[in-house]
């Protein structure tokens, strides 16, 4: 060959191989309703706690709520029916909310791990860690402007690891588009009655950026 064409092959160069297949995204990440990822949670055995609890709690509520709550995991009450917040915490939640003027049906409830740790043990990382996905898909699905973080786990969930919810309570957190309000979760008001006055503070704000207009400060009702 003469050494112009050599010195022309080496200028175009070998073909570039294929591009090696991007590995298969997970399914909860290209779910594209909330049946669907129900269907997947479900069926879902990422971690231990699906084989100690009864029912899977996926969450309820209006599919395109522009607020959502978080609470940290289903108690012995939502595990037998498969519904969140229907026990003690979740009837002092449906005070709040009715206080504040919000029905449940138009608000989507939901938690951190969606099957019951045993004895109402706090989730453990590996647990909050193998069912954060399903959360995260939820708020892709979901969409909504604010979220309330129901106690601590919820805002080290959705905020950062390292919240404490008695010093950051209260205050807003702008993060990945949603606007986050942390606060104590309803059943430390069951054990502490002095916390439902800044709970109720805080539904306060969070009623005044839902609605989008000014809230009269309230004096605690009884909830
Ligand atoms: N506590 C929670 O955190 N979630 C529920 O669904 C019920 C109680």
């Amino acid at each position: 060959m003469e050494k112009e064409e050599l010195v022309q092959l080496s200028l175009l160069g070998e073909p570039e191989p294929p591009a090696p297949p991007s590995p298969p995204r997970p399914p909860w990440e290209t779910a594209g309703t909330l049946e669907e990822l129900e269907r997947l949670v479900g069926a879902c055995r990422r971690c231990r706690l699906r084989a100690g609890c009864r029912r899977v709690v996926f969450g309820e509520g209006n599919p395109q709520a522009a607020l959502m709550l978080v609470g940290e995991g289903p108690g012995q009450a939502e595990d037998e029916q498969g519904r969140p917040f229907v026990g003690a915490a979740g009837q002092l939640l449906n005070n709040i909310l009715a206080a504040a003027g919000i029905e449940r049906s138009e608000v989507f409830i939901g938690n951190v791990v969606k099957c019951r740790p045993p004895g109402n043990r706090l989730p453990l990382p590996d647990e909050v860690k193998a069912c954060r996905p399903y959360l995260e898909a939820q708020l892709r699905l979901i969409r909504p402007r604010i979220v309330v973080c129901l106690g601590a786990l919820a805002a080290q969930t959705l905020i950062d690891p390292a919240v404490r919810i008695t010093r950051e309570r209260g205050r807003w957190v702008e993060k990945d588009g949603l606007l986050i309000m942390p606060t104590f979760h309803p059943a430390a008001l069951l054990r502490d009655p002095s916390k439902k006055r800044p709970v109720w503070q805080d539904f306060q704000a969070v009623l005044e950026r839902y609605r989008g207009k000014e809230v009269t400060p309230d004096k605690t009702p009884g909830l």
